[in-house]
């Protein structure tokens, strides 16, 4: 068997968790394979809405087997509360949760020098979650880093020799910070944890494929924050495209199965960086009013515009995608005219690539066609999609090269269109 993966085309935010909840019945296995409680993964059903952070969204549907994969950076504070949350909520998560031993902890001061760095670096600063993602990445590729297998054997030590390296960095960036409180609900998370199995997931996933089961790999963030091939430095700090997947959980390339990309109809982004087709009129604002576009982790207020071919086509090739996604189509619902970005204008130059310059000066090309003007939210089948919503899918089909597979309608479960 292959693993499937679902992952963000644009800059997060797509949808991934309520598409995830909904494809898990033909699971087995749902897997997390890089980043950490820097993501928000809205799910809805049952007059019901959660947000997990670091828990696969496959936690949902039965009895099926959820794996934090090595690629993963956790949390314990963090994860403590999601997990108890979960459990208030009636979804015991302990017998159904494994974490494998190679996922890297996110540590207190780690938090602390995402902060320091961003003051640092000012006006230029990323906009990041705080959620200490680039510190702990930074300390795993600089071969610093804790691990959850450490948990077990002299960890104290190993956390001691960790944070003191850590203080100095903090003193030397006149950082000002009080780390008592942190580090108590810190700790009370790495007890927490030990009711957890902790486990060789590599071995674990590749077990699971030769025994014929079905696993599925849910990405967080998106292409476009992609540490290689993202809007660089604007981006997160891990490899969120499909190659992640075979890194972050030790599966083969040729174990890949089908890439499932998964883009809003148009597009969003949160924290600082380019986006050739943000808007800053009244369209923009009610994009962002009609789609509730405020970050699920931060709570920040998310940039809007229309959808960019040019990234989306870049994402679709660095991924490999196989079927498209279609999120929050019922947001576009009531606009007369709809824009598509085919091409970037740059210093007059026509061109579709994604370009290297971050500080580029790109006007976004589009093309128009008419909006459908109805109300999709009570659709179930693609025959009742509107004439003029079937030309926005028909075109953007023909753009991308790939089938869209599956429309969205609405934040629940059950607004969900296969086709
Ligand atoms: P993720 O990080 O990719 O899982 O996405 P988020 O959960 O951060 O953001 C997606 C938001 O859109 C959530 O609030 C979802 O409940 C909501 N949502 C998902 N699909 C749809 C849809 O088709 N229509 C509308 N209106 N909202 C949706
Ligand atoms: P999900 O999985 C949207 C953004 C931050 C910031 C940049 C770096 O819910 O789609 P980081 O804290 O990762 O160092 O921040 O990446 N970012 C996200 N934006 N959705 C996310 O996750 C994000 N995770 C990080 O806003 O610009
Ligand atoms: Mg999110």
């Amino acid at each position: 068997m292959k693993v499937d993966i679902l992952l963000g085309l644009q800059w997060g935010d797509e949808g991934k968790g309520k598409i995830v909840d909904v494809l898990t019945p033909n699971y087995d296995v749902v897997t997390r394979f890089q980043g950490g409680p820097n993501a928000g993964h809205t799910l809805e059903f049952n007059n019901q809405k959660y947000v997990l952070r670091s828990v696969p969204s496959g936690i949902f549907q039965g009895e099926k087997v959820n794996i934090i994969g090595n690629g993963v950076v956790l949390d314990p504070a963090l994860f403590k509360v999601e997990a108890e949350a979960l459990s208030k909520s009636g979804h015991d998560i302990t017998k159904r949760l494994l974490i494998s031993k190679k996922a890297h902890l996110i540590l207190p001061t780690h938090r602390l020098l995402d902060a320091a760095y961003e003051a640092a670096k000012g006006d230029s600063k990323v906009g990041t979650t705080g959620k200490g993602i680039g510190p702990t990445y930074t300390d795993k590729i600089s071969r610093n880093g804790l691990r959850i297998g450490d948990i077990l054997v002299n960890f104290e030590k190993k956390y001691e020799e960790l944070t003191t390296r850590h203080k100095q960095i903090l003193q030397s960036l006149n950082f000002e910070y009080s780390l008592e409180s942190i580090e108590k609900e810190w700790f009370e998370g790495i007890e927490y944890l030990k009711q957890f199995k902790f486990i060789d997931s590599e071995y674990e996933i590749n077990r699971y494929l030769k025994n014929g089961k079905n696993v599925l790999a849910e990405g967080a963030q998106g292409t476009m924050l992609d540490v290689d091939f993202g809007s660089y430095p604007f981006v997160t700090s891990s490899n969120t495209i499909s190659a992640g997947a075979c890194t972050g959980l030790g599966i083969a390339p040729n174990k890949i199965g089908d890439v499932f990309g998964i883009f809003k109809a148009y597009c969003t982004r949160v924290g600082s960086g380019p986006f050739p087709t943000e808007l800053h009129d009244e369209i923009g604002e009610k994009i962002g009013r009609l789609g509730h576009e405020f970050g699920a982790v931060t709570g920040r207020k998310r940039r809007c515009g229309w959808i960019d071919l040019v990234a989306l086509k870049y994402a679709v090739m660095i991924n490999g995608v196989t079927k498209l996604i279609m999120m929050k189509s019922d947001v576009l619902d009531t606009f007369e005219t709809i824009k598509a970005c085919v091409a970037y204008r740059i210093n007059g130059q026509e061109t579709t690539h994604f370009p290297f310059e971050t500080d580029a000066d790109i006007e976004p090309i589009y093309v128009e066609m008419k909006g459908w003007n109805t109300d999709m939210t009570k659709m179930q089948s693609e025959n009742e999609f509107p004439k003029e919503f079937k030309n926005y899918i028909n075109f953007l089909e023909k753009e991308l090269e790939v089938p869209i597979q599956i429309v969205s309608v609405g934040p629940d479960r059950d607004q969900t269109i296969v086709r």
